[in-house]
């Protein structure tokens, strides 16, 4: 289903032939960037960022060192979500560009050398998607209402929803459509789950695997991947929740990490197959990490979320590490780690509020309460950065992070775009701050993010962390970045890796097989440095020593 003429769909017999920088031997060492399409750069005046914005800033992702990018949802779509409500998976949303920009984002990015994944959104469309206005206005019990999950409700008149589960953005998975019956969505009502059992939609996804296969994009971040198989015959749950933490260890969950989702996954890899080199996958699996690993097995990578969910706590970092190396281990994949995405704090905030702060009521104050050191946060967030990227395996950058920026915490509540502020009732307030624009120049209101209103406001401080601000500063997070990016590129080799018992339990020390070093302090008091050369500091030694909140990269000599 597309409004797109159709690819040729039947699987190949022979690989197509690719040209691209990303095969699934160099993404193993990658550092990836995150794209937030419609925050990223806007080219056109109408405060959306868009493809050709993109295309005029691959001499500075090149620059920057990243091996590829990840561009978040830029399908038509209502933005019930973000984006991640997508009404047609074979085309680009007007506002963000046609198909020949993305073809020349494509082929800009490649001849940089950098490759390209895009996100793809199997567990539900949009409810504008064509199926689901078909489905709508088909009978109950049609193939057309077969291809979503449609159930009739309970009670005399089915007036209540066919079961209590809740959903991700409210108190329940299920909406009523005016015949009566109910259709489920884990997330956004705007966001109708698909069945995975009907044919037509498994043959569906790869239509759309080829489809964006033969427009050049390398692989795919595959979103909710653990959601996608549903068994609602299975046996309730004692405890329906859909929180990674408090998921069953042996896949009995009815709708979330059930074994069954890795037979559609394996069925992909028989498309990624079917070119040379053959396309990649990350999962965004929200499984416990036991379970983590089938994912590797079926998608390739899975992202872990450790580090995230990490506060600026060395035993906390030592876990998250120790965690993610023993999965990598476990499932022969690599290891992939990130700091942040688009549905978290940035790094900068996060690293700079108290421990243990309750991050909804800081962004509900405002900002305001309690308060953000940012001086510290942002030394923080520098010294995370080189500690993730001195591990081996695939890094995940969110665009912004180079910056420093901090989350905008005071958008005022009526700009919030996130579904979670209005389905919580207004008591989340969600993950907008993160989704600002980016500041490309120092001066506003729109820092060049655009020439008319950004979709999102931004902040007067951003003249502090504009590129073109950061660009005139040899200090700066960009800088740092652009350095640790080239020296990681050349300093990747095995991926064993020790975390050096040291004396000082505040000090995280990662030893890498070639002798690289990454030493990060966590702790009040200088620390001394392993002996060797000094390749990178993220702020200045003290006499010699590593202060407090900095991370330095030594070569063993
Ligand atoms: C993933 C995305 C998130 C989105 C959700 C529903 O978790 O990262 O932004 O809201 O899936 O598609
Ligand atoms: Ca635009």
């Amino acid at each position: 289903m597309s409004s797109t003429a159709s690819q040729p769909t039947g699987a190949r017999q022979v690989p197509v032939a690719r040209d691209t920088p990303l095969t699934p031997d160099s993404w193993k060492t990658a550092t990836v960037y995150q794209i937030y399409p419609r925050s990223f750069l806007d080219s056109n005046g109408d405060g959306i960022g868009d493809l050709t914005g993109m295309t005029s800033k691959v001499p500075y992702l090149a620059e920057l060192g990243i091996d590829a990018v990840w561009l978040s949802p830029f399908y038509p779509s209502a933005l019930a979500d973000g984006g991640y409500d997508v009404d047609d998976y074979r085309n680009v949303a007007p506002n963000i560009g046609t198909m020949d920009e993305f073809d020349a984002l494509v082929a800009a990015l490649h001849s940089a050398g950098i490759g390209v994944i895009v996100d793809i959104v199997p567990n539900h469309s949009g409810s504008g998607h064509a199926w689901f206005v078909e489905a709508l206005a088909a009978e109950p019990g049609s193939p057309a209402r077969d291809r979503y999950v449609f159930r009739d409700g309970r009670g005399d008149a089915g007036e209540l929803p066919p079961n209590d589960w809740p959903g991700h953005f409210g108190p329940s998975c299920w909406t009523r459509v005016p015949d009566g019956q109910w259709y489920m969505h884990l997330f956004a009502p705007e966001q109708p789950d698909f069945n995975w059992d009907n044919a037509e939609v498994r043959e569906d996804f790869k239509t759309t695997l080829r489809f964006w296969a033969d427009h050049g994009v390398d692989g795919f971040r595959v979103d909710a991947a653990h959601a996608v198989a549903k068994d609602l015959n299975a046996p309730p749950p004692p405890l329906f929740s859909l929180h990674m933490h408090e998921l069953p260890e042996d896949g009995s969950h009815p709708v979330l990490d059930r074994d069954s989702v890795h037979e559609i996954y394996r069925e992909w890899q028989k498309v990624f197959a079917e070119y040379d080199p053959p396309l990649v996958a990350v999962a965004e699996a929200v499984a416990p990490i036991s379970r983590r690993g089938a994912y590797v097995e079926s998608l390739g990578q899975v992202f872990s979320f450790e580090l995230i969910e990490a506060t600026w706590d060395p035993a906390w970092f030592r876990r998250s590490i120790e965690a993610t190396m023993a999965l990598s281990e476990r499932s022969g994949g690599v290891p992939t780690w990130a700091l942040t995405n688009h549905d978290c704090l940035r790094a900068a905030s996060k690293y700079g509020l108290p421990q243990g702060a309750d991050v909804n009521a800081w962004l509900m104050s405002g900002g305001i309460e309690p308060r953000e050191d940012r001086v510290r946060g942002a030394a923080r967030a520098r010294a995370a950065t080189l500690l993730m990227l001195s591990l081996p395996g695939t890094a995940y950058i969110y665009q912004g992070e180079e910056l420093g920026l901090f989350e905008v915490a005071d958008l005022p509540t009526d700009q919030l775009q996130d579904p979670l502020w209005k389905r919580s009732g207004h008591v989340i307030k969600g993950r907008d701050g993160c989704r600002v624009p980016l500041p490309w120049t120092s001066n506003g209101p729109t820092f060049g993010f655009t020439t008319g209103t950004p979709h999102l406001p931004m902040p007067e401080w951003f003249t502090t962390v504009s590129e073109e601000h950061e660009e005139a500063d040899p200090a700066s997070t960009l800088a740092l970045h652009r350095s640790a990016l080239a020296m990681r590129r050349d300093l990747q080799s095995g991926i064993s890796i020790e975390l050096a018992p040291d004396a000082a339990d505040t000090v995280v020390h990662v030893v890498r097989d070639n002798g690289w070093h990454s030493v990060t302090n966590f702790g009040d008091e200088t620390v001394e440095l392993p002996r060797g050369e000094l390749l990178l500091t993220s702020g200045p030694l003290a006499g010699g020593k590593l202060p407090p909140d900095t991370t330095a990269w030594v070569k063993a000599t």
